[in-house]
């Protein structure tokens, strides 16, 4: 199995604040790995220095064998590494399909000036961007409100758009920060096996945060925690769950689930 991301002795400072401390783990090809760890932990935090949202403070983190630290956002999406945000970000006044199709420009190096030329070839492509854009709107569940405004998508639909934005991209790995938040417990079983059926048939590895211990437990090969930013256990669902710490940092919140 191959590595994919690799994340070593990352550290990240705000001021006097240390939300991450020598934070080290990898995500293999065809692996879902888990992030967890009470609010504050410095989950999202590890998602934004992953993906060149916010600059590291110290460390090293490489994608395919390549350096992405101090790389733009956008480049770091096109190599394959995507990422869902824990509040819903779409963007409310386009349509849901117009949505997805943001998300794959970030996969080509075309630009809106180009396909507003709009020659005969460009036209053809867009055509095909569409309809493959349509196809994964599909394979979230809601391709068929396409033509509604994601601002007025219902809330467990606006999630899974999240997700298609993400996967417009190719990725090759999808980071997923929180993607059941919100979500009833049977919307989140589903999301559940959305999430199982990307990395099955898409061949997407994924790297999850999320607070629905049922869900992580359930579809996570290997599970990372984070305690105060530090990482407090790294191994299989079942001894993560047993670890005396990962109990004593969970305490008075749900672990068993
Ligand atoms: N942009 C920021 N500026 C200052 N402090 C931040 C910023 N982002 C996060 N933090 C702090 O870092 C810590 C970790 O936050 P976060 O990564 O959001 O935790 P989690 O996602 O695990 O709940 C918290 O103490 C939070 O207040
Ligand atoms: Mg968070």
């Amino acid at each position: 199995m191959s590595i994919l991301l690799d994340v070593k002795d990352v550290a990240k400072r705000f001021g006097g604040l240390t939300a991450l401390k020598d934070v080290t783990f990898s995500v293999a090809e065809g692996e879902i790995v888990g992030l967890i760890g009470p609010n504050g932990a410095g989950k999202t935090t590890c998602f934004n220095v992953i993906s060149g949202t916010l600059p590291l403070s110290d460390g090293r983190i490489t994608f395919q064998g390549q350096d992405i630290v101090g790389l733009r956002p956008n480049r770091i999406i096109r190599m394959g590494l995507a990422r869902t945000y824990q509040a819903t970000s779409v963007f409310p006044h386009s349509t849901a399909l117009e949505n997805v199709m943001r998300g794959a420009f970030c996969r080509s190096e075309d630009t809106f000036l180009g396909s507003m030329l709009a020659t005969r070839a460009s036209r053809e492509a867009q055509s095909k961007e569409r309809d493959r854009c349509m196809a994964i709107l599909d394979r979230v569940g809601i391709a068929h409100v396409h033509d509604h405004l994601a601002g007025a998508l219902p809330y467990g639909y606006q999630r899974r758009l999240g997700v298609a934005i993400a996967l417009a991209s190719s990725p090759k790995v999808i980071m997923m920060d929180e993607p059941a938040a919100g979500l009833n417990p049977e919307e989140s079983m589903a999301m559940g096996q959305l999430i199982r059926d990307i990395h099955t048939d898409g061949q997407v590895s994924v790297l999850i945060v999320e607070h629905d211990m049922k869900l992580v437990m359930g579809i996570c090969d290997r599970i990372i925690v984070l305690d105060h930013g530090e990482q407090i256990a790294a191994g299989s669902p079942n001894e993560v769950r047993n670890n005396p710490q990962v109990i004593e940092a969970y305490l008075g919140t749900e672990v068993e689930a």
